[in-house]
């Protein structure tokens, strides 16, 4: 049995062409789609996925500025910036770059507009996600729908599943956890202080790994049956300063099924969340059905 690797491109290749005709319908009703991307600080991993993110909406016809912030800037100036950007009517989302310098106590989560919140990241987007209340304009947070349309697109059923997220962060592993259980799976939230992962993980059919930490995932944590798919969306530096994920050993993507690669699999449909997310954004500010619009590309 062949282990299947499952790559991004042809999912990102199916749904640009509809992003591209929405952008177009928004451009001839007169609306142009505008991010504003707010960095602080020279996080170089910060600075890399910042210019990523511009780069994929103005792919698609849709404006980015990245507001770039010195290291030293106060709260005062961050807060009075995202007031300034949710007032704007022509601003449609913002997205703040984590992690913050750790001089900034800030709850980013609450700042910005829940209707501009291309992160997902407000407790009133979020309750819709804790509540299983999601519709299709739902602004959910871009990794965690990146995992759910890998696991989609490739007809993986959920209901019947049983489910290991590791990693409990906010940005991912918890939204994830919700999202794989309003889908009926049987999910297990492990983190760092998680004392059976190995157990957990032999009684997984789909692993998920998102920790950042590219020493602890070897091989024999899995199964021996060639039976499990793994989820790899971590993305850090291997010893060679080469982009891997979570797994740097590759003798662990052979006792898989299926597998996501880094790079090339998570990373570029979590950006295509992220340009989904500022249409949805868009069509909210201005009362367009989304879904219509992906589906039609053309306005009423
Ligand atoms: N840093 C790493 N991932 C993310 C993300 O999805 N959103 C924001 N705002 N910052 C991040």
């Amino acid at each position: 049995m062949t282990t299947l690797i499952l790559n991004s491109k042809s999912i990102v290749d199916k749904h640009s062409n509809n992003i591209g005709k929405a952008v177009a319908a928004l451009k001839n009703k007169g609306i142009v789609p505008s991010l504003k991307v707010i960095l602080v600080g020279n996080n170089p991993a910060s600075q890399i996925y910042v210019t990523n993110k511009k780069k994929a909406c103005e792919r698609y016809g849709a404006q980015c500025e990245i507001i770039s912030l010195s290291e030293k800037t106060n709260e005062k100036e961050i807060r009075d910036l995202v007031k300034k950007l949710n007032d704007d009517k022509n601003v449609h989302g913002i997205l703040i770059q984590l992690p913050l310098p750790s001089h900034l106590q800030l709850s980013v989560e609450e700042m910005v507009h829940p209707l501009k919140d291309v992160d997902g990241f407000h407790p009133s987007n979020i309750a819709q996600l804790y509540f299983n209340k999601l519709t299709p304009d739902s602004l959910l947070p871009c990794t965690p729908k990146a995992v759910m349309m890998v696991l989609d697109e490739n007809n993986i059923s959920l209901h019947d599943k049983t489910v290991c997220v590791i990693g409990r962060s906010f940005i991912v592993g918890r939204p994830l956890f919700h999202l794989l259980l309003n889908r009926d799976a049987t999910v297990s939230l492990c983190h760092s202080k998680t004392k059976n992962l190995k157990q957990i993980i032999q009684n997984s059919d789909i692993i998920i790994t998102a920790t950042g930490n590219n020493q602890y995932f070897k091989a024999d944590l899995l199964r021996d049956d060639l039976s499990q798919i793994l989820i790899d969306v971590g993305m850090t530096k291997d010893k060679d300063n080469k982009t891997i994920g979570d797994i740097a050993d590759p003798a662990v993507f052979k006792k898989t099924k299926a597998y996501t690669p880094v790079p090339g699999g998570i990373g570029p449909l979590t950006i295509l969340n992220l340009v989904q997310n500022l249409l949805r954004a868009t069509c909210k500010q201005h009362g367009i059905n989304y879904e219509q619009l992906e589906k039609n590309s053309s306005l009423p």
